[in-house]
């Protein structure tokens, strides 16, 4: 019997509690045991919940009892996210988050700390919503050299920038459309603002090219700024304007990493990439460009991504294992003034191919 804790009843926790249940005889088949979900973390209340015998308020209930197998991180931010996460990791339990900020930030230790006691800490969920992303790159492709990633990676602002190119509808409207569905993070800066892109660049980056590269290093700019002048504009030249995350590894060795709304043409593949939908282009030196595509946002999409870890984990912790090394990435990361960036107008880069 497996039993799960997740901890965080927000969008993506409550995808995952009705996931385990509604497919719950899948997962079982899948895993040859039965699997029920024990506990819910919150510290808020839900009255009438048909789930309310299984809520708790102390983490140390699901830490200390050896029932737990597996640990579901979706309370986000990386403060009492990154308690729990080293606690249960301690304590033996397998980690499975969306957390991308947890990620983007303490990846390196987490993983370490996940080997150290034979447990995976896995977060394909961080990355994508419901596309496979993380483990396809780091698994399927692991034959290749990577070069070079370009997606869209926020489903809020992409669907913030469809709403303005196909229906003339203004920033905020769009933004408050993209709360009420699900998409937009607590505090929706960190979609409009390029935050939550650079932590997703990052993730996939470091698991690319093998050292850690942290938020900070990133330039990131974000979309708050970008009126429907600038979109008429690109249409005009025949042209869209996307928030893109880029990393591409260049011969000396250093990888060049940006965030930032760009024009691209329409031909462009991302080009037709609408509403809440990502898409990401991996370039490796064997396969070529290989484009993952789906739904980057919301509760079931979501839900599927961290249904498919809590399946990996139980069945195999090696296979299941991700790596990377940490680096000092002043070596390794090209400064923001050497990017030597086109533009096609203010703050909007240039983005051919
Ligand atoms: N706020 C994020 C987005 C959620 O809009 O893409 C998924 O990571």
């Amino acid at each position: 019997m497996i039993n799960v804790a997740v901890v965080g009843f927000g969008v993506v926790g409550s995808g995952v509690v009705e996931l385990l249940d509604k497919n719950n005889r899948l997962f079982s088949k899948k895993l040859n045991q039965e699997i029920a979900c024990k506990y819910i973390l919150d510290i808020r209340e839900f009255p009438g919940s048909i789930y309310a015998d299984k809520f708790v308020k102390d983490f140390s209930v699901i830490e200390n009892d050896p029932e737990i197998n597996i640990v579901v991180e979706t309370v986000g931010g990386a403060t009492f996210a990154y308690e729990y996460t080293k606690r249960a990791l301690r304590a033996g339990k397998h980690v499975v988050t969306s957390n991308k900020e947890l990620v983007a930030k303490h990846a390196p230790e987490l993983l370490a700390l996940a080997r150290e006691n034979g447990v995976c800490y896995l977060f394909e969920a961080s990355v994508g919503g419901g596309i496979p992303i993380i483990n396809p790159m780091y698994h399927c492709l692991a034959a290749n050299e990577l070069n070079r990633i370009v997606g869209i990676m926020n489903g809020t602002t992409n669907y913030i920038l469809t709403k303005m190119i196909k229906e003339g509808v203004s920033f905020d409207a769009a933004l408050r459309q993209a709360q009420l569905l699900g998409y937009a993070e607590k505090d929706p800066s960190a979609d409009i603002d390029g935050i939550d892109t650079g932590r997703k660049i990052c993730i996939l980056a470091s698991l690319a090219f093998g050292k850690h590269i942290y938020p900070e290093n990133v330039m990131t700019k974000g979309i708050r700024g970008i009126s429907l002048d600038d979109i008429y504009e690109a249409d005009r030249q025949g042209m869209v304007v996307k928030l893109l995350g880029c990393a591409e590894k260049k011969d000396d060795g250093f990888v060049e990493i940006f965030v930032s709304p760009c024009a691209i043409p329409r031909e462009h593949p991302l080009a037709n990439i609408e509403d809440v939908f990502n898409g990401i282009t991996v370039t490796g030196d064997a396969i070529g460009d290989c484009t993952f595509y789906g739904r980057g946002a919301g509760k079931m999409p979501t839900a599927s991504a961290v249904g498919a870890d809590i399946i990996d984990c139980v069945k195999g912790t090696e296979k299941s294992s991700l790596f990377w090394v940490d680096a000092d990435n002043s070596t390794f990361v090209r400064s923001f003034d050497k990017l030597n960036l086109e533009y096609f107008k203010n703050d909007i880069a240039l983005l051919k191919e």
